[in-house]
């Protein structure tokens, strides 16, 4: 179906954010509202969740995409269990590839934006380096699967539509932000146990969910902030350097233990271990390292240094200020 949004729409800035009660779409709702607090005409942004919206219901999907005519879509939301997947295959692929087909099909068909997220899983963790977005995927597991499935019937989509709308995947890895994440589970441990066992020999970048969610506005949105033109595609979003499990564990521990927080955990109780040694019913890429040079060269061309400097903000230094929020909030 092709259509053309209304006249009103076509004047409003209207956003429609899925995913709101997760780790993403909560950072979006934060940083949308810093973007527009001193707009005098704001723009209309609607948060949509579970229980306005099942995403597996595909026919509520685009009835809610019609009434809303939203000229920029961001689709935070995702089945996002890793190892149920496994046993959950039609929906995790229900949630990331037929619900992502909607929007982009509504995306394409009315000039609108769409924002989507996808992950390191897509890759098997095989290639020596860093990969970049057009390198081969090979997921291991059904999610890695479902995902990848998902950045093609996207592309299909805006491919198949010479029409004015822009789409802009964000491979990321390793998120945590406010919600369940490794972050959280390693400084819960690090209360109940003396000795921690972390893998060490999966390498990937930690992603605070607020700064991804900075980096994709930065993308799309110009300082006014009006929608921008930008080239449709995948975009790695990682800040810089890399780590393992075991790494991100010890940071995480030590912050905590500087800012006063009583842990039975030190670093010098957790011991490295192999991920052979820790299996998990969906097995994760040993390497995850995903070069952002794509979004580097975007962002050189926007003339702009605060946005290199942002993609350029080294992942431990935002972790540093995430665990320290949370022992000054009481959260550990
Ligand atoms: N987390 C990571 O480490 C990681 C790594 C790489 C890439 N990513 C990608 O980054 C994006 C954001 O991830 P995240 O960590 O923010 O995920 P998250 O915290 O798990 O949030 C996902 C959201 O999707 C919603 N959702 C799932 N099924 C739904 C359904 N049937 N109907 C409506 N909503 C549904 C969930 O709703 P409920 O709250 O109601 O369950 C949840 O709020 C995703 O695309 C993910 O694949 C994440």
């Amino acid at each position: 179906m092709t259509g053309s949004l209304s006249s009103t729409a076509k004047e409003r800035m209207n956003i429609l954010v899925f995913g709101k009660d997760g780790q993403l779409g909560k950072a979006f709702q934060e940083e949308l509202s810093k973007l527009t607090t001193a707009l005098l005409v704001k723009p209309t942004i609607q948060y949509v969740g579970r229980s306005e919206c099942d995403l597996a219901d595909r026919e509520l999907l685009s009835q809610l995409l019609n009434q809303v005519e939203p000229r920029l879509i961001i689709n935070a939301s995702a089945y996002t269990a890793v190892d149920k997947a496994e046993t959950e295959s039609n929906l995790a692929f229900a949630i990331n590839v037929r619900a992502p087909e909607v929007m982009a099909q509504y995306a394409a068909d009315h000039g609108a934006t769409f924002l989507h997220y996808s992950t390191d899983y897509v890759f098997d963790g095989e290639k020596y380096g860093y990969y970049l977005e057009d390198d081969i995927r090979n997921p291991l597991g059904i999610y890695g699967k479902s995902k990848a499935a998902g950045e093609d019937v996207i592309a299909r989509i805006f491919a198949s539509n010479n029409g004015s709308g822009q789409y802009a995947i964000f491979r990321t890895s390793w998120v945590y932000g406010d919600g369940g994440n490794l972050i959280q589970t390693i400084l819960r441990l690090a209360k109940e146990r003396e000795e921690l066992k972390i893998i060490n020999d999966q390498f990937g970048v930690p992603t605070s969910a607020n700064w991804l969610a900075q980096v994709s506005l930065n993308l799309v949105l110009d300082e006014h902030p009006h929608l921008r033109k930008f080239t449709s595609g995948i975009y790695h979003a990682v800040p810089a350097g890399e780590t393992t499990w075991y790494g991100l564990a010890c940071l995480a521990v030590q912050v905590a233990l500087d800012a006063g927080v009583t842990l039975k955990a030190h670093p010098s109780t957790i011991k490295p271990i192999l991920a052979v040694e820790y299996p998990l019913p969906a097995p994760r890429p040993i390497n995850s390292r995903m070069s952002t040079d794509k979004l580097h060269l975007v962002f050189a061309g926007l003339g702009d240094m605060s946005k290199l400097e942002q993609l350029n903000q080294p992942w431990d230094k935002a972790v540093q200020s995430y665990v320290a929020s949370l022992a000054k909030d009481g959260l550990i």
